[in-house]
């Protein structure tokens, strides 16, 4: 068995290399819906069946687990496929498969709580206030998944979300960095203005975004701190497999990189992130 790892294209890969550094010995398959990214601008019902696609590839190359490495599957359609297709499918397959995701953990992350701490409403005043900023896709933002989830745990920390139309989309076509750096500084000054002041959190909550976290860092306050999501989300599934023996990783630290667009190596900035030259297979 393997460990999957799906995203809509190569932001994935984010959560990838620190799913690898903590499971060396694990196998594991990459998969890039790269024929349909982005996925952000995408109807909810569209993002359904694509990721659903996405884990029924990486389940019939033998993976147990599914990561959706992807905010926008994540925040849209991980609680749908759990609830209405799983079950099912899980059946038919005759062997124990889940869907796991990286919304639970960044929250975890950013609240400080476990995810089954649901905080009393009891109206206290709150004498200072944490502005979380998340930097999203125009999706994740409109599922205002990030804004509801902490809300219920945490009434002194208030979310305020900056939609990032297109910034996915070039981030995966390789655009220039000059480019890249140039919208990240007009989102960070629009949510700026939004806020009244610099924001004293920020969550990267597109996978895309952490191959450019530096362009990030840069048009953030250098006070204003990071919340990782790969670091939250390995964490997370490491603590799931501990307690799951049922979804076996694999020993033999194999390697698969699989993508519905077009195979062979990847653009020079997601070469530059990655260390290496990457070579996708047809999936
Ligand atoms: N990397 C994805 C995310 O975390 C999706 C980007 C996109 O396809 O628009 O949201």
């Amino acid at each position: 068995m393997a460990i999957g790892v799906f995203d809509s294209g190569l932001g994935g890969l984010t959560i990838h290399r620190a799913l690898i550094d903590r499971f060396p010995d694990a196998d594991f398959v990459f998969l890039g819906d790269q024929a349909k990214v982005p996925y952000g601008g995408r109807t909810g019902e569209e993002i359904v069946e694509l990721t659903k696609a996405g884990c029924v590839t990486l389940f019939e190359q033998g993976c147990s687990v599914a990561v959706l490495a992807c905010n926008t599957a994540a925040s849209i359609a991980l609680r749908r496929l759990q609830q209405t297709w799983l079950p099912g499918y899980r059946k038919a397959l005759g062997r124990p498969v889940n869907v796991l995701g990286l919304i639970v953990p960044t929250i975890e992350a950013a609240t400080g709580l476990p995810w089954e701490h649901e905080a009393e409403r009891r109206g206290d005043k709150v004498e200072k206030l944490d502005i979380l900023a998340v930097f999203s896709t125009p999706a994740t933002a409109a599922s205002r998944v990030y804004e509801i989830e902490i809300d219920k745990r945490r009434q002194d920390v208030a979310v305020f979300s900056q939609p990032c139309p297109e910034l996915a989309g070039r981030i995966e076509a390789g655009a220039p960095r000059e480019e890249l750096a140039a919208a990240i500084q007009s989102h960070v000054k629009a949510i700026t203005t939004g806020i009244g002041r610099s924001p004293d959190r920020a969550i990267l909550g597109c996978t895309h975004y952490e191959i450019v976290a530096d362009l990030f860092r840069a048009a953030l306050p250098p006070d204003t701190p990071l919340i990782h999501q790969p670091e939250a989300t390995a964490g997370a599934l490491a603590r799931y497999l501990e307690r799951h023996a049922e979804y076996d990783p694999g020993h033999a630290g194999a390697r698969r990189f699989l993508t519905t667009g077009r195979p062979g190596v990847q653009s020079s900035l997601v070469e530059a992130f990655w260390g290496t030259p990457l070579s996708f297979e047809r999936a």
